[in-house]
């Protein structure tokens, strides 16, 4: 998809960080935009911000992604107004650090709700009716570099996030083997400054808030990533490019591609996994 202007892109997340630059940045390429957040007070100024930027429209949507019944009533309605979405972004995710046994049923329930559960809500709700409308379409899932390369207290996040890498790379054959006119991308970012790491806010009944070592490494994780994060405006520049250019991968933080070849060549010859954070990660 070439031509942004006046088309209608959906995003979920939008409140915040990557999801509210992918607005600003659909705005500036003059789109239609339709802003949906569990927490859609925050939405704040996003609407005038966007209108600013050249947004011929913008709709907030209190929207949890988690509630399938909820995501396919807003197709349902945008579809029937013949306001149908070229550009879904499923970008909304949580974010828990702890030892994997240390996470209670409830946090997974969470975090895989939200990252994976989300995601399959938006495709199950929106991809049969960008088919049956048959103009061309492109989504954007929003995995993470940490469903590529595991890490300690990553181990609930990095599944949710592996798991959105299976599921999208079969999206596109799904897509292919129909001949659709949907091109699909896996963006795949490192650090990126933003508020996932206070996400427990929105986490409910059940999820314990970080406490002692796992609420130190969240601290110390969240201090690198607003010190040495991207900034999430690049993060969505580079997004609209890989959508213009039909280009399935986008990984804004290209220096983490060697942490992948060195583990897919580690993999290769049997070694037990080991992981040294800056080495890994490429974080200095
Ligand atoms: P953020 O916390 O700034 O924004 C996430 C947004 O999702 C928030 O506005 C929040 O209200 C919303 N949200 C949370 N639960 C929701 C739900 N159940 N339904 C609808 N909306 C919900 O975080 P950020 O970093 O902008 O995250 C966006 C995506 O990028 C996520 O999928 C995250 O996993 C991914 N990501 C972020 C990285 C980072 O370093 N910030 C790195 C890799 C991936």
């Amino acid at each position: 998809m070439q031509d942004f202007a006046r088309k209608r892109a959906l995003i979920t997340g939008a409140a915040s960080g990557i999801g509210r630059a992918l607005a600003l940045e659909a705005a500036h390429r003059g789109m239609h935009i339709v802003a949906c957040d569990v927490a859609a007070a925050e939405l704040g100024t996003l609407a005038k911000e966007c209108a600013a930027a050249g947004a011929p429209s913008f709709e907030t949507v209190a929207l949890d992604v988690r509630d399938s019944a909820a995501v396919e009533k807003l197709a349902a309605t945008l579809y029937a107004a013949d306001r149908g979405i070229d550009v879904l972004f499923n970008n909304a995710g949580v974010l828990q650090l702890r030892a994997v046994w240390e996470h209670s049923t409830a946090e997974f329930d969470w975090l895989i709700g939200v990252n994976l559960l989300g995601v399959a809500n938006g495709l199950r709700a929106f991809v049969p009716r960008m088919l049956a409308r048959g103009t061309p379409a492109h989504i954007v899932n929003t995995g993470s570099v940490g469903g590529f390369l595991p890490a300690p207290s990553f181990g609930a996040y990095g599944a949710s996030k592996a798991a959105i890498q299976v599921l999208t790379e079969a999206l596109h054959h799904d897509l292919r083997a129909r001949q659709a006119n949907i091109g699909v991308s896996l963006l795949c970012p490192g650090a990126v400054q933003s508020k996932i790491f206070d996400a427990e806010r929105f986490a409910g009944a059940g999820v314990e808030p970080l406490v002692g070592a796992a609420s130190n490494m969240r601290d110390a994780v969240r201090d690198g990533a607003a010190a040495r994060g991207l900034d999430p405006r690049a993060v969505a520049t580079m997004s609209f490019d890989a959508v213009a250019a039909n280009r399935f991968w986008i990984f804004p933080h290209p220096e983490m591609l060697s942490g992948l070849a060195d583990r897919g060549a580690s993999i290769a010859v049997g070694e037990t996994p080991h992981f040294e954070f800056a080495k890994t990660w490429r974080i200095e």
